[in-house]
């Protein structure tokens, strides 16, 4: 594996790699990677040729109350699982490489998928995410990317990206990697205290059965919503950001529940702001 922190070095490296029409798979993170990134990793892997992960925290994804200092880091970990899980070329830039002194540039997706659920409570966010995904994208110019489905509306929002500004990769969505007894693997997970992890399933739990709360025939979002909140509730420490039962891909609200639903929320336990999501054809 060949470890790049400079843009022309990962160009140069690129540009030997691809030679004969070789494919290239990009896997982005900010790093601390657990299973959900090897699985990402992994699927690249299987589905080309040249391996790219970059690892950077991505500092204006963060709003100025966020926890980007306090963002877990640790290369040497990273680079170990990336060697076993076979990644071709670790890109760890610095700050300074991809936002140098007068970097005025950013990219934004307007409009209502940027305003609802984790937009409403994290204005900037998705501009960050947008920003710093299209200059990765310019640098690998991957044939596909992959993102996890933990983070729905980011998903949404770069295929939003990739469509309106004609970027030529396939963006490869993969399904959210749970620990053993239901809780969405995250590298923000390690805020948790003990007690808060033991606490933290109850989320997916919530989710999985107001999933078969709909399967038996409930249709109406609100009461589904209500379910969810009234569960979240009883979990110690937990305050609910949101509540969303929307449709998958416009990630508009429902009233009723058709289609291929997609039930977001959000909820911090204690400090650490948690996100989970299923999605469901009904
Ligand atoms: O999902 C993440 O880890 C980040 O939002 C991403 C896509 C790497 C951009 O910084």
């Amino acid at each position: 594996m060949q470890v790049i922190q400079n843009k022309s070095q990962l160009r140069e490296a690129l540009k030997r790699a691809r030679a004969g029409g070789k494919q290239v798979g990009f896997v982005p993170t900010m790093g601390y990677l657990h299973d959900g990134h090897a699985a990402l990793i992994d699927r690249a892997r299987r589905e080309n040729d040249v391996v790219v992960v970059s690892v950077f925290v991505n500092p204006t994804q963060f709003g100025p109350n966020e926890d980007l200092a306090a963002y877990p880091r640790d290369a040497d970990r990273d680079m170990a699982l990336m060697r076993t899980h076979g990644v071709d070329l670790a890109f760890f830039p610095t700050v300074d490489e991809l936002y140098p002194q007068g970097y005025t540039t950013y990219v934004s997706v307007d409009g209502p998928m940027t305003q609802t659920l984790c937009g409403r409570s994290r204005p900037g966010h998705f501009r960050g995410v947008a920003t710093i995904v299209t200059k990765l994208f310019h640098l690998v110019a991957p044939d596909r990317a992959y993102f996890g489905q933990k983070d729905c509306q980011q998903v949404a929002v770069i295929q939003q990206m990739v469509r309106d500004l004609d970027f030529d990769v396939e963006i490869v969505a993969c399904p959210t990697v749970r620990e053993a007894d239901g809780l969405a693997m995250s590298s923000r997970n390690v805020y948790l205290t003990a007690e808060q992890r033991a606490q933290a399933p109850g989320i997916s739990r919530t989710l999985f059965a107001a999933r078969e709360m709909v399967q038996k025939g409930e249709r109406r979002a609100a009461v589904v919503s209500e379910y969810i909140k009234k569960s979240i509730v009883t979990i110690d420490s937990a305050a609910i950001d949101y509540v969303s039962i929307v449709d998958s891909k416009t990630l508009s609200d429902l009233e009723l529940l058709s289609g291929e639903v997609l039930i977001a929320v959000a909820v911090k336990i204690g400090r650490t702001r948690l996100i989970d999501n299923i999605r469901f054809e009904v």
